[in-house]
């Protein structure tokens, strides 16, 4: 698969982008959970995203034979120290099954070339150090830095997943 297409997020891409969570298997309890329990929450965050096309831009990769094989999904924050937009990329997830065919780096392009059309300052994102995209450079090749000297903190109202 050399280039998958990228679309926007539809209600029905739920299902599947739940499949793709469970098959990455980063919590035994969401896996352990039905596919109904983690796709609906996911429904209601589409429809959110889906709704305030300024403020988000959910998508999705898909193969040809248009299924789901991937997605990501980005907010568009007005930053005034910046006097400018932020793009948060809030997920970036690609089935096993099709990795390393291109869709995860198709994803990032198209949000690299979002925040260009909108006259956003920079984009933002996490990445597990221990996760094998960190250790193979994913966002470095594409051309992202990581920041030497920011710390990142959250502040948890529930453990995720746990
Ligand atoms: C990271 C991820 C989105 C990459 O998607 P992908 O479709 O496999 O990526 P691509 O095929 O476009 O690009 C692969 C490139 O990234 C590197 N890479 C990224 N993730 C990798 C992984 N899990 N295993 C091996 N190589 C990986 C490869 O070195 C490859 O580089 P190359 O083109 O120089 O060979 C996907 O592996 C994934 O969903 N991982 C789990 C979730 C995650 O870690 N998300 C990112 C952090 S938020």
């Amino acid at each position: 698969m050399e280039n998958p297409t990228i679309r926007e997020a539809e209600i029905k891409d739920a299902v599947p982008m739940a499949e793709i969570l469970r098959e990455i298997g980063w919590s035994e309890k969401r896996n352990k959970m039905s596919l109904n329990e983690v796709s609906k929450p996911i429904e209601e965050l589409i429809e959110h995203c889906s709704k305030d096309a300024k403020g988000h831009t959910m998508i999705v990769a898909i193969d040809e034979k248009s299924k789901v094989i991937g997605f990501t999904n980005v907010h568009w924050v007005p930053f005034i120290m910046l006097g400018s937009w932020e793009g948060y990329v809030s997920d970036v997830f690609v089935s096993p099954q099709a990795g390393g065919q291109g869709a995860g780096s198709a994803l990032i392009k198209h949000v690299m070339q979002e925040g260009e059309k909108r006259g956003c300052m920079r984009l933002m994102l996490t990445n597990g150090k221990e996760k094998p995209s960190y250790k193979t450079g994913f966002y470095k090749k594409m051309g992202w830095t990581e920041r030497p000297k920011v710390a990142n903190f959250v502040y948890y109202y529930k453990e995720p997943w746990s």
